[in-house]
């Protein structure tokens, strides 16, 4: 995205705080997902990547359906024509029971007690054992070893560290199982960070197997990722136990969260402004009063002036900021607007 174009655009409109998304970059994304898909593998979109209605209905007509994970998540993609709703609520939701959807059942007590309830349900798998990464746990469905034959089954691995091999290690826990009944295996989002050929590997290896079921799988950040870029203004300065704080009118917590490599730039406002102070190692913090609220520290390689009213752009943010966006306490949401 064109900044001078942003910064103009984030000028005239005076607002104090908003994200600019690019609709394009998505569909591009969306484009190539429906590609590369075949009768062997397809692609849903998770709703909470990009809540967004002209989103969704892009998903609704490139991709093969929608992960939802609650009422307000089904209600948003109902009226689609999609072939296909998982819903991955960490409970079930009853309420859904008997309709197309299929539900994700996570634990023993749901397999025990639950599983009569749904016309259509899966059986989630907990992927600590898939992952090298051992800091993370996830508290998402049954060991492995507890699986029973059914026809659908889920995996999903939010650390974000899964490589091509990750996923053909699910796979491989599966076939080894020869579970008669499976219709269609779901491995998940989580691969923000591969490239495009990694996942042309990845689906080439997997169009060879001539598998019996269909693969799925849902990537969130990685349609969603760095398709938008966030404006806000720099509103105070202060010097504490040797450390330099900028605050600005975008918070960690209420409009950028799950964001990660943070790329920060600095620009002048049109007005003519105080000088705030002439930094080179800084945190750029929010406008809550929560301590943690501190959105990256940025090392300039020489001292800057930093103005009031100075604009600080952020250009790596996902469509999760958009389903995050939050009022904590009475600060302004982001402003939000999608570009073609
Ligand atoms: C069940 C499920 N599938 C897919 C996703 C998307 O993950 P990502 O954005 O990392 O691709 C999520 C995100 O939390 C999820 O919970």
């Amino acid at each position: 995205m064109n900044k001078t174009k942003l910064l103009k655009l984030f000028l005239l409109g005076k607002d104090e705080s908003k994200i600019y998304y690019q609709k394009n970059i998505i569909e591009d994304r969306m484009n190539f997902l429906n590609s590369i898909s075949s009768e062997k593998v397809k692609f849903i979109f998770p709703v909470k990547a990009f809540p967004h209605k002209d989103i969704l209905e892009k998903a609704a007509s490139k991709l093969y359906g929608f992960d939802i994970s609650n009422p307000n998540e089904y209600n948003l993609v109902k009226s689609f024509q999609s072939d296909l709703i998982w819903n991955s609520s960490p409970f079930p939701l009853v309420q859904f029971a008997n309709n197309k959807i299929i539900h994700d059942l996570n634990s023993k007590f749901d397999l025990e007690n639950m599983k009569e309830k749904f016309q259509n349900y899966a059986i989630r798998i907990n992927t600590d054992h898939v992952n090298e990464d051992l800091s993370h746990h996830s508290r998402f469905g049954i060991n492995s070893s507890d699986l029973q034959d059914c026809s659908y089954i889920h995996y999903h691995s939010g650390t974000e560290k899964n490589q091509v091999d990750t996923y053909l290690k699910m796979i491989d826990e599966i076939v080894a199982l020869n579970l008669k009944d499976l219709k269609v295996l779901n491995l998940g989002g989580g691969f923000t960070h591969l490239e495009k050929e990694d996942i042309l590997e990845l689906i080439q290896k997997i169009e060879k197997q001539n598998f019996p079921f269909l693969i799925l799988f849902e990537p969130g950040r990685w349609i969603t990722n760095n398709s938008g870029v966030a404006l806000g203004r720099v509103k105070n300065y202060t010097h504490n136990s040797g450390k330099d704080y900028i605050i600005t009118t975008l918070s960690r917590d209420c409009h950028l969260r799950w964001l990660n490599k943070i790329k920060v730039s600095f620009h002048r406002s049109l007005a003519k402004e105080e000088l705030l102070a002439k930094v080179k190692e800084v945190k750029i913090t929010g406008p809550t009063c929560y301590e943690g609220d501190i959105i990256t520290e940025v090392s300039m390689s020489e001292k800057i002036d930093i103005f009031y009213n100075d604009v600080i752009m952020i250009s790596n943010v996902s469509g999760y900021s958009f389903a995050w966006n939050t009022s904590f306490n009475g600060i302004d949401k982001v402003k939000i607007e999608l570009l073609n």
